[in-house]
């Protein structure tokens, strides 16, 4: 695909999410009162105590039962995806991708935090698209861009620490880059079922950190222990690979890798305009993909 370029589909994006719902409406649960959804009226999930879920004209549906925002807007998760179709993260995608083998129409994959949605674009393209595929963000506007792959995924509005489905009916969560609920994740995770998480490691985007912060060098280090400790404390650790490359930076890329992480939020005016100077030529990726099973 071109990078920031739609998809052509075949049918109307609030279409492909009607049929999402109907078809599988039997692992989702009301997130106001964890009832069961008995139909679907027109483009609207009605649940067993008559709660109502509309289908917006883009597919998706908004399912917090409370206010939450995100910190992630257009401006960046747009940047994101750009760098994202440039295969900045295909070697991670490669590695889930050797996870997902036994992935069939049954089963279910959830990217949890899932952005912009690029993430589940290029799994379902280039490497597993028999089974069925959902996406999440506290980001309306991460979720309405989402909306693009309507065609390879149901995308919606939801948190991680209440997410819309029955107990025990997912076999794969993705976490990239992205918060856990570790009790919640292992409610919604069928037996057997696996977590992966894609953490940062010591390395990750470097590059970025000391133009972002070389006037503030204790920011220029990240360490991720907290993270992966938490993650071994409450999850059933089976497999863990540790993946570092170097991705070249052109120039033509340069003004949406600055953009692409929250990395800049903390950055000073002066500091911004430092990094614009001083571009880099090459931009290391460093993580840590867990996966835990229940
Ligand atoms: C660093 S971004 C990663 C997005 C995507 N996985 C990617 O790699 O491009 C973190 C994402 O987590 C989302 N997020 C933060 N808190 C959340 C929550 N409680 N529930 C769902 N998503 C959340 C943000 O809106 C943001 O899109
Ligand atoms: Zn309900």
């Amino acid at each position: 695909m071109e990078q920031g370029s739609k998809k052509v589909m075949l049918k109307k994006k609030i279409d492909y999410g009607r049929e999402f719902v109907e078809e599988h409406l039997a692992i989702f649960q009301c997130t106001k009162c964890q009832g069961t959804f008995v139909e679907i009226s027109g483009n609207t999930m009605i649940c067993q105590n008559n709660h109502r879920f509309d289908l917006s004209k883009k597919g998706t549906i908004h399912f917090p039962d409370h206010h939450m925002t995100s910190d992630y807007d257009k401006e960046m998760l747009v940047s994101r995806r750009k760098m994202i179709q440039k295969d900045l993260y295909l070697p991670i995608m490669e590695e889930i991708s050797l996870l997902l083998e036994q992935e069939t129409k049954k089963d279910y994959i959830v990217d949890m935090g899932c952005g912009e949605g690029s993430f589940i674009d290029r799994l379902v393209t280039d490497f597993n698209d028999q089974a069925n595929y959902l996406g999440f963000d506290l980001s309306k506007e991460g979720v309405q861009l989402g909306s693009d792959f309507s065609e390879d995924a149901f995308f919606f509005t939801g948190d991680v620490t209440d997410m819309p489905f029955k107990n025990e009916s997912i076999s794969t969560l993705l976490n990239i880059f992205s918060p856990s609920h570790y009790e919640e994740m292992l409610r919604v995770l069928k037996p057997g079922g696996q977590v992966i998480k894609v953490i940062p490691d010591a390395f990750y985007l470097t590059e970025m950190r000391e133009v972002f912060y070389h006037d503030n060098p204790e920011k220029q280090s990240y360490s991720n222990e907290n993270v992966y400790e938490k993650f071994k404390k409450d999850v059933n650790l089976v497999k863990e690979k540790h993946l570092t490359y170097k991705y070249p930076v052109v120039p033509e890329d340069y003004e949406d890798i600055l953009k692409m992480s929250p990395i800049n939020w903390g950055a000073s005016e002066k500091a911004k305009a430092y990094a614009k100077a001083h571009p880099f030529k090459e931009l290391t990726i460093d993580v840590k993909i867990l996966v835990g099973k229940k």
